[in-house]
């Protein structure tokens, strides 16, 4: 499911999983308990459970700069030269968690050659590439390395196209680091879930996967909609947002000095709720954004939530 041709991919690289992140604290696992240790760089904004994970490895986590085309390679390269060398970089190259950003082609294609250049491992997560209600997919870094495929690992699940209480997923993986993740792997878990993972196989086999993610595609398109007219009409130039082809989520930067923990206990007690900005920053930046994420609610509770909050907002700014 990774978007690579059949020809391209080792089913050995494999690993079986119960979901996205399990794929990044098996890697984590491997650098942390090892005793290889090394620094961890990641996106700024990026997805706050890894960042909690590796707070609590006490793993050194540095955030390279994004902008509205993702990670930017620039600053990666600033990063590897200052050094010391990474143990890996964790990157959400599509619809990005926090921001639904997605990394461009051309980024992609730089990125993999500085993995190249500078012996860097990269772990893709990409549990949101299927989740695209419009546009044309890029490649995945993964894709983009191709043959080589020993600095990319790639990361996701079926959780986001099939059901997340399934806990189905897995991590491709670079050969040198197939063995030591399957130690890891088999010593936390003895086995993968076979029973979940045989019901994906047959939803897929009875040919409901795709039916499946086009009804779902078509639900969340309607919220992310709802989500963008919503902005649009109750915060129009005074904020700004991001505007994802696919996903859960867009990052909202809130009008000039409204603190967005200050807006989350008033909009708590309005019966709103957000993720606010710090929790995705390891350096407490963030301060003035915050997560949306328009996946669960309908659309008329998008509309009625962001006319709460942005009322919130403009009594906070004066
Ligand atoms: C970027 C990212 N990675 C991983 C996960 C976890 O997914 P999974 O259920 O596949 O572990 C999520 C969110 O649920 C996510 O946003």
């Amino acid at each position: 499911m990774a978007r690579a041709s059949a020809t391209q991919i080792d089913p050995s690289q494999i690993l079986l999983t119960n979901g996205s992140l399990q794929g990044f604290v098996y890697l984590a696992q491997h650098f942390f308990w090892s005793g290889i240790g090394g620094r961890v760089l990641v996106e700024a904004p990026s997805y706050d459970r890894p960042l909690l994970i590796l707070r609590n490895h006490g793993v050194e986590v540095t955030a390279v700069e994004m902008d509205d085309e993702g990670l930017d390679p620039t600053a990666l390269e600033r990063e590897l030269k200052r050094g010391p060398k990474p143990a890996f970089l964790y990157t959400i190259p599509t619809f990005q968690n926090p921001s639904g950003r997605t990394l461009s082609v051309e980024r992609r294609e730089r990125i993999v050659e500085l993995a190249q250049s500078y012996d860097l491992l990269v772990l893709e997560d990409d549990p949101y590439g299927f989740v695209r209600y419009e546009g044309k997919a890029p490649p995945t870094m993964f894709q983009i390395e191709g043959s080589i495929a020993d600095k990319v690992a790639h990361t996701s699940s079926f959780s986001k196209t099939v059901s997340p209480g399934l806990r189905v997923g897995f991590i491709i993986l670079p050969k040198p680091l197939l063995k030591p993740l399957e130690l890891i792997a088999s010593s936390t878990t003895i086995s993968p879930s076979n029973l979940p993972a045989a019901t994906v196989y047959e939803f897929a086999r009875r040919g409901h996967f795709e039916p499946n993610l086009e009804r779902m595609n078509g639900l969340l398109r309607a919220r992310r909609d709802a989500m963008l007219e919503a902005l649009e009409r109750h915060f129009g130039s005074s904020a700004s947002w991001s505007r994802p082809e696919g996903g859960y989520f867009n990052w909202l930067d809130l009008p000039t000095g409204v603190d967005a923990g200050e807006l989350l206990v008033r909009a708590t007690e309005a019966g709103v709720v957000y993720c606010k900005g710090t929790d995705f920053y390891p350096d407490g930046r963030g301060a003035g954004s915050l997560r949306l994420a328009y996946s669960y609610p309908s659309p008329e509770e998008i509309e009625q939530g962001i006319s709460i909050l942005a009322e919130l907002a403009k009594s906070l700014s004066h």
